[in-house]
């Protein structure tokens, strides 16, 4: 494979910070070349040289599995040389700032810095200090791009389509970047979205994102095409926000009885890690007939490549 057919294209933007800013065609463009990263990714020799001589440093503030894995794995199937900077045993843990580290790996001729952080604002704040391309792999409650793209890649993939979807994304909103990138995504694409929760775990002025707002399964689960459940992100949460993780299955974990209020051919989606028992039932999770879980992290490498590969093209202009 060369560098695809669509290698004239060039992604109107310098950096990826978020959903918040992308139009559709933007939006579209990395969900066209993601797709055919995912044939490329299920071939026996996966690697290309696209990204030959080209460096991408995963900098992660707050410990990942997925997000940091498809990164690395992504940035070597592009032939990009991948770092994984450890945070632990790096100069942070003697006083240097975030800021920093960002323009000391800056000044070593990086490409691509791929920031996750605990702090909402966080990477923007960075992406200003540095002329590499930065990219939001989860900035504290704010947004994950990257996240919202692979779970558009997988819907549009078994639906054929984002617009005129009806999407609910169920628990812990309050605290989900994925949540907010996703509401994003899914407006500008077209789609429906409703949120469910206790009003403990929903935002205050929810209803300002157009959403619709539900705190019952049954009622906002209704002929919905697609079922996103949330993590309960007990790390982040002080106090607490629901009387038992028993009470809250109950009430807002998804089971097949709660399913069935959706549509028959309603896809299932987490964005992982799960909690299984508390926001989803662990069998439906991992039934291959109704849960696209699996098929979510196989997106995220093709999507990740597709990001790799439209930041480090050249820009035609200056935009951010
Ligand atoms: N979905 C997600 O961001 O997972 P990780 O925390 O494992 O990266």
């Amino acid at each position: 494979m060369s560098t695809t057919a669509d290698s004239s294209l060039r992604f109107p933007h310098r950096h990826l910070l978020g959903i918040e800013g992308l139009s559709a065609d933007a939006i579209t463009m990395v969900l066209d070349l993601a797709d055919s990263y995912v044939e490329q990714s299920r071939k026996p020799d996966k690697k290309l040289s696209l990204l030959r001589g080209r460096t991408v440093i995963n900098l992660f503030f707050e410990s990942s599995t997925r997000t940091r894995t498809s990164f690395e794995l992504a940035g070597k199937r592009l032939g990009a040389d991948v770092i994984n900077m450890s945070v632990s045993t790096s100069a942070i843990k003697k006083g240097e700032t975030v800021i920093d580290t960002a323009m000391t790996l800056n000044a070593m001729h990086t490409d691509v810095l791929v920031v996750r952080h605990s702090d909402s604002g966080a990477v923007k704040l960075l992406s200003e200090k540095v002329n590499c391309a930065v990219m939001n792999a989860g900035d504290g409650s704010h947004e994950h791009p990257t996240q919202a793209l692979l779970d558009a890649l997988t819907i549009r993939r078994r639906k054929g389509r984002l617009q005129g979807l009806t999407v609910a994304i169920c628990g812990d909103v309050l605290h989900s970047r994925v949540a907010r990138s996703n509401i994003l995504l899914l407006h500008t694409m077209g789609a429906r979205v409703r949120v469910i929760g206790p009003p403990t775990l929903l935002p205050s002025a929810i209803e300002r994102f157009g959403v619709e707002v539900f705190h019952d399964m049954r009622a906002g689960l209704k002929d919905c095409d697609i079922v996103m459940m949330l993590r309960l992100q007990t790390e982040r949460m002080q106090g607490r926000f629901v009387p038992s993780p028993r009470e809250y299955f109950h009430y807002f974990g998804l089971d097949r009885e709660k399913l069935a209020a959706a549509r028959d051919d309603a896809l299932v989606m987490h964005p992982g890690p799960m909690n299984r028992g508390i926001e989803i039932d662990s069998e439906l999770a991992d039934d291959i007939d109704r849960s696209v879980i699996r098929e979510q992290v196989e997106m995220g490498v093709a999507v990740r490549m597709a990001c790799l590969d439209l930041l480090t093209r050249d820009l035609l202009g200056n935009a951010p």
